[in-house]
């Protein structure tokens, strides 16, 4: 890959395969504005993007990646119009029916993050199906969000605390970070190392807001149908140049 310099990043080579993040998230955006560019309705962008997250998730897989998070639809989605909404339903539903085909052979343990509630009947059984069938696969697991908004799942384990404090299984005094992580949809997934967000927004628009306390950040003006495997090693290799220091020296 070729040296490449952003602003505000030192300069950097080659992503090292040897010293990758262990969970990378992304937020997929940038799909409506890559297809108006083409003089093409939003829902083309959209399919596009399912192209490349397909290819994404399949390589991040093979350089081992162990956590992949993906925003595929916010609880503030819902705000467009009625016929995006129900093509960016479409496409989720072809997109698993092909995984649930593949899955044998690509392996790959598929998770979702939201409140599923409100989907098609047909669409909530596709992802648990997908849940189901990849359970015990090991490797690489990727998290689908879906209606998902870190707020909505802040308040909803706020809920399930308080009410496992009313019966008596939780104990106030003895909340600590990791116990109240165990409520959140992400239960069990360390917390991001990497969160990557094209399009060339600078925001995290409701995105893993707990989980993300201590992520490195990685923003880039690549709209995400475009985003491709040297976009994401330009993202690792800054993430390697980055220190962490977790409040520390
Ligand atoms: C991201 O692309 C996909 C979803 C939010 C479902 P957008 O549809 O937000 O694309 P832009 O931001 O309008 O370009
Ligand atoms: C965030 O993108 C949600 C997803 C990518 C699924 P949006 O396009 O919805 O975010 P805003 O509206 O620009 O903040
Ligand atoms: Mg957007």
């Amino acid at each position: 890959m070729a040296l490449f310099q952003k602003k505000n990043e030192p300069a950097q080579v080659e992503a090292d395969l040897t010293r990758l993040p262990r969970h990378i998230a992304i937020i997929m955006d940038g799909n409506g504005r890559w297809a108006r560019k083409r003089g093409l309705p939003r829902t083309a962008g959209h399919a596009a993007g399912a192209e490349t997250f397909r290819a994404i998730a399949t390589y991040c897989k093979d350089i081992g990646i162990d956590y992949l998070t993906v925003y595929a639809f916010s609880t503030e989605n819902w705000k467009r119009p009625s016929a995006e909404v129900s093509s960016i339903m479409g496409l989720l539903k072809k997109y698993l029916l092909e995984a649930i085909g593949q899955m044998e052979r690509d392996r790959v343990k598929m998770e979702f993050f939201g409140d599923l509630s409100p989907l098609s009947p047909e669409l909530r059984e596709l992802c648990e199906r997908t849940r189901e069938i990849s359970r015990h696969y090991e490797g690489c697991q990727v998290n689908v969000c879906l209606n998902y908004g870190g707020r909505d799942e802040l308040i909803r384990a706020a809920q399930a605390y308080a009410q496992d404090c009313i019966e008596g299984r939780a104990d106030p005094n003895h909340l600590s970070p990791e116990r109240f992580g165990g409520y959140l949809f992400s239960k069990g997934v360390p917390d991001p190392d990497l969160v990557i967000r094209p399009s060339g927004e600078l925001r995290l628009s409701n995105f893993l807001l707990w989980q993300s306390a201590y992520a490195e950040f990685y923003f880039t003006d690549v709209l995400w149908p475009d985003f491709s495997k040297e976009e994401l090693h330009r993202a690792i290799a800054a993430y390697q140049g980055r220190n962490r220091r977790f409040g520390g020296v």
